[in-house]
């Protein structure tokens, strides 16, 4: 017998691994937004109703009260499909009795390979001199050119040693490099276990040869690399981000790269997503580009699915999230 399907779910994105929503449609009927590449916020807005038990939202929109208001008193969890919660009104959702849950741990691998990926790139100048070959100007008979940045023997420091960080430290350390250290909120006995020494900020943007900023946007981290972080890094720095854009301040980066205050710069993330194709960023040769690619393999978005779909079941039986917020 077919059944009564006992929940009523948004999915706000067409695009879901089919596993995830195989599983959630065995119990709960669905509404999904049908648009791509991605739907506008008003097309989610616009799906919303009163009707909905949960809802599974992939989106970079934000999740706030408006939503919350639409969709009322029945909406019991929303389970955002990423590990980044900036884009989620978690404390106004919480406050009406609405648990929320992310996708923590599955993608920790995924993204710390990307900032490897990233590192290396923009040290080892790959696009710059695969652009050159595209060009006809290719140069490598002369012995100073394209000369990159050495990680073996450098000082890395991780802004933020979450799960993140702490994967990207791991993978790093095989490199053979000098000296890892980490700035956060707190000395860790994670960053013990690896080796790592705890600094205050602005000691790590002085002795970091390579940054790989790994930590949530949040009021206190926005535009955390200004104008003044750049003037007190080595002009032979490196940036990496693999976070959220808006940790940077992305004017300041773009002057620091253009006058030589950094040496360059990669980043998965970015200030406006997607970016415009003429944007400044774009033009500049030691500034490696990414479109948010952190989390996109196919093992780990199903994964990611997986878990913000066992978010929602396990809300709505009443135990448990595995992951909540
Ligand atoms: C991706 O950016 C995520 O937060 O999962």
């Amino acid at each position: 017998m077919a059944g009564m399907k006992q929940f009523k779910i948004l999915v706000t994105h067409p695009e879901i691994p089919s596993v995830a929503i195989r599983k959630l449609e065995e119990r709960c009927e669905l509404v999904i937004c049908p648009e791509v590449p991605y739907p506008s916020r008003e097309q989610i807005l616009s799906k919303i109703s009163t009707d909905f038990d949960g809802i599974l939202w992939l989106s970079k929109h934000r999740m706030d009260k408006e939503v919350l208001d639409l969709a009322g008193p029945k909406l019991k969890v929303v389970a955002t499909v990423a590990v980044g919660y900036d884009n989620i009104e978690v404390v106004e959702a919480k406050k009406r009795g609405i648990k929320v849950g992310n996708t923590p741990g599955v993608l920790d691998a995924a993204v710390a390979e990307i900032a490897v990926c990233l590192l290396l790139e923009v040290a080892r100048r790959v696009p710059e001199g695969r652009n050159c070959i595209l060009e006809g100007k290719w140069e490598a008979v002369r012995p100073q050119w394209l000369l990159g940045k050495d990680l073996q023997g450098s000082t890395v420091g991780i802004v933020g040693l979450g799960n993140i960080g702490q994967a990207i430290a791991k993978r790093l350390l095989p490199f053979g490099i000098e000296k890892l250290i980490y700035s956060g909120h707190k000395r860790k006995p994670e960053g013990d276990k690896l080796g790592g020494i705890f600094v205050i900020f602005d000691e790590l943007l002085k002795q970091s040869d390579f940054i790989v900023v790994a930590c949530p946007l949040t009021e206190e981290t926005r535009h955390l690399f200004n104008a003044k972080a750049f003037a007190e890094m080595k002009p032979s720095a490196i940036l990496v981000n693999i976070a959220r854009g808006d940790v940077i301040d992305q004017e300041a980066l773009i002057s620091a790269l253009q006058t030589g205050k950094i040496w360059g710069a990669a980043l998965d993330v970015m200030t406006p997503e997607p970016l415009p194709s003429d944007h400044p960023l774009t033009k500049l040769k030691n500034c490696v580009l990414a479109p948010h690619l952190g989390s996109a393999t196919e093992k780990t978005r199903a994964a990611m699915a997986m878990l913000a779909v066992d978010n929602i079941l396990a809300a709505l039986d009443g135990s448990e999230m595995p992951a909540p917020l």
